[in-house]
């Protein structure tokens, strides 16, 4: 194990496509030459020398630095990203950032600051997003306002702020984002707001803060991007506070560890009182969830209602017809028709997924849902002897249905003539029985992307993909062919318009070389993690161009009349196979090192045989299979010993011939 531990270790570092460039004692990782910098976590006290002056991004985290002033990154002019999560930094000096005119994101997070200086942040012409996490800051005041112009995002969560009112002169014009998130916010008054006025567009993050009043009129007439205050305990206060408001998106949700109160009719109120859009109320309960709970929803586009314990929806919903988007996820339906889908007339995305109980399809659950493009039913333990003509019965215009991830479903002939527009769909980990010897996906003549892995199809059935005029992508990962092999006759045969084909995990030992001929359009092909030797390159001998990922298979050698198929590739993954680095294998050999820029993973690529050479990338190996000295002063003594031997034969045949005269 030691071995292939270290190997791993060693392709996690070198696939990071990581340098490192060395410091006195301690190394900071260089992610983009010049460029890009991680120096997080080395115990540094200052900013080492060997950082180039160019650096522009730059990660300083969890280092030691209890004060920052004008000279410690001075010589780092062209920084545009510095993180300094971490450094114990408790002050921050004047003209710290001097000379960082290009400085756009500075990262204070978790630093206890004491101090910063008027003019600490002085220097970036544009400085547009300020972390202050977890600084200790109790009072907006100690944030200084010069040069905070075009600032568009800060971000202040887990401080002790208890009010949310910006010091007087700072510049909100171009804030997009201000979170506040776990702070001691419970109180927000009309004045805390005005000091917002300029920020249009805004997105204002509470979360965590335990809001207790509002004082009325606060948000009269404010238009924000999204508003956030989950996991505060009393809806009614807020949405009360947030009469005549306008928001694209209200996240109420709330935490486990929250106690709050059951949503009631009550409380909801005050969204009839608010224009919105869009609402999530993740992990609420409802305390009786009747028709009139969504009296106020009417004029949502969007409503998330993941894991609010539901068992069903009403009944008798009416006026939900703005309604397109429906997020039912992680609750506790037992039947699909309990969501009484037809209160939702105008849906065009209904997700269902990882239901708590297994889900039921039930027949024509969703039939009202004419215009339903996408429907999510993954993790749901569904079971369908017959799926699913009469479960998604009318679904005319479905373009994408995931059922990835449920229990055994059976496929008849056709099993799709309810949704004939489906481009994109996702069995994923779903057992499938065909039981039919015809395709059951015949009429899906617009489907493009089908996710067939892990499905223990029965592969055998070469019907199985027919009508699939328009496929691009298909996905067979993990799943068995006969006999561990594709033949001259294949269920890919129907597939003309593929251009991704997945076949990696599928425990394949060979392929004939007349399997994917009359696939033509191919781009990329994944046959890694099989068993494949090299003679099944030949497969490709019709295909330019593409993408050929033959990586962890069994090839050793490949053979030199394979080479040019190899080289109207673009690209080929052959990292992790057990290659010959012996004379036998030198065409190939040559031909890879000639051909590097074609090769990906080629720090994996590395010889198993002989065992002198094992582990040695297959790009250093130097061998010299010409004749040595040594085999050229036998050759030419075996020559002249021929020859010798010639003349010698000669002259007795001829004169045994003249002693006969
Ligand atoms: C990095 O900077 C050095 C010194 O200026 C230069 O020689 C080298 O070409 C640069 N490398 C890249 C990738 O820009
Ligand atoms: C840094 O600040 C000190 C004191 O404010 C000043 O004397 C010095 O000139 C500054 N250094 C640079 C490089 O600007
Ligand atoms: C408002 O902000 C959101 C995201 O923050 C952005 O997508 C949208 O375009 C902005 N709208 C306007 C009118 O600026
Ligand atoms: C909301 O707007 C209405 C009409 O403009 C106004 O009468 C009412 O006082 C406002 N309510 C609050 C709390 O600002
Ligand atoms: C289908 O759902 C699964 C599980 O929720 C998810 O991982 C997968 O990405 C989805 N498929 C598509 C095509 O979005
Ligand atoms: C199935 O394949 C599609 C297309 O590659 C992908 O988007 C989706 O995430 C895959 N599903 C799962 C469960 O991985
Ligand atoms: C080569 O393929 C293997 C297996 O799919 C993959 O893990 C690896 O990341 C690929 N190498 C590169 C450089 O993409």
């Amino acid at each position: 194990m030691a071995p292939h531990g270290s190997c791993f270790l060693l392709a996690v570092l070198l696939s990071a496509g990581c340098k490192a460039i060395a410091s006195s004692d301690q190394m900071c990782t260089e992610k983009e030459a010049n460029k890009t910098y991680n120096c997080e976590n080395l115990g540094l006290r200052e900013i080492p020398d060997t950082l180039p002056n160019m650096t522009e991004f730059l990660e300083f985290g969890f280092n030691f630095l209890p004060t920052i002033e004008n000279t410690t990154f001075s010589r780092l002019t062209d920084l545009i990203f510095l993180d300094l999560t971490r450094c114990q930094i408790n002050w921050v000096h004047e003209g710290t950032f001097q000379s960082h005119h290009q400085l756009n994101t500075i990262v204070l997070t978790g630093n206890p600051l004491i101090f910063m200086a008027e003019t600490s942040l002085n220097g970036p012409r544009s400085l547009k997003h300020l972390f202050l996490v977890q600084t200790g800051i109790s009072n907006l005041e100690f944030i200084p306002v010069h040069n905070m112009e075009n600032l568009e995002s800060l971000h202040l969560g887990s401080n002790h702020i208890s009010s949310i009112k910006l010091p007087e002169n700072f510049p909100t014009q171009n804030l997009k984002v201000l979170d506040f998130q776990n702070n001691a916010v419970h109180y927000l008054s009309r004045e805390d707001m005005n000091t917002l006025e300029k920020a249009t567009n805004l997105s204002l993050n509470l979360n965590g803060n335990d809001i207790k009043g509002i004082e009325p009129g606060t948000f009269h007439s404010k238009m924000f991007q999204s508003l956030k205050f989950g996991g505060s305990p009393n809806l009614s206060v807020i949405l009360k506070g947030l009469q005549n408001s306008t928001a694209h998106s209200l996240w109420l949700g709330t935490y486990e560890d929250i106690d709050d109160q059951d949503l009631t009719l009550a409380m909801l109120e005050g969204l009839c009182e608010m224009t919105v859009e869009s609402i999530n109320l993740q992990k609420r309960h409802f305390s009786d969830i009747s028709s009139t709970m969504f009296q106020c929803f009417t004029q949502l586009q969007e409503l998330d209602l993941t894991a609010t314990h539901l068992q069903g929806l009403p009944s008798g919903i009416k006026g939900m017809n703005s309604l397109k988007k429906l997020v039912l996820n992680v609750n506790n339906f037992g039947q699909l028709c309990e969501i009484n889908a037809a209160s939702f007339p105008s849906l065009t995305d209904l997700y269902i997924k990882g239901n708590v109980r297994k889900l039921d399809l039930g027949t024509g659950c969703l039939e009202k849902l004419e215009n339903l493009r996408k429907l999510d039913l993954s993790h749901n333990d569904i079971e369908a002897s017959d799926c699913c003509n009469l479960q998604l019965r009318k679904l005319l215009h479905l373009q994408y249905l995931n059922l990835s991830f449920n229990e055994p479903l059976t496929l008849q002939n056709q099993a799709f003539k309810e949704c004939p527009q489906l481009e994109l769909l996702d069995f994923s980990f779903t057992h499938l029985h065909i039981n039919t010897p015809q395709s059951p996906f015949q009429n899906l003549h617009l489907l493009q992307v089908l996710n067939l892995s892990h499905c223990l199809l029965d592969t055998s059935n070469q019907h199985l993909l027919a009508g699939l005029l328009d496929l691009r992508h298909l996905n067979l990962q993990g799943n068995l062919f006969q006999d561990g092999s594709i033949s001259k006759t294949n269920l890919l045969q129907t597939l003309g318009s593929l251009e991704i084909l997945i076949l990696s995990s599928c425990e394949l030992v060979s392929i004939d070389q007349q399997a994917f001929h009359s696939l033509g359009k191919m781009s990329h092909v994944d046959l890694s993690h099989n068993s494949l030797t090299g003679t099944s390159i030949d497969a490709f001998s019709h295909l330019k161009g593409i993408y050929l990922n033959l990586a962890a298979n069994s090839i050793c050698t490949i053979p030199p009349h394979l080479l040019p198929i190899l080289s109207q590739q673009s690209t080929i993954n052959l990292s992790h196979n057990p290659l010959d680095c012996t004379c036998s294998n030198i065409h190939f050999i040559t031909w890879y090192k000639e051909n590097l820029q074609k090769l990906e993973g080629s720090e994996e690529t590395l010889c198993a045989n002989p065992s002198s050479l094992r582990g040695v990338k297959l790009s250093d190996v130097k061998l010299s299979c010409g004749i040595t000295a040594v085999g050229i002063f036998f050759l030419v003594v075996f020559l002249l010993s021929l020859t010798t031997l010639f003349i010698f034969s000669v002259k007795f045949l001829l004169r045994h011939k003249y002693q006969n005269i």
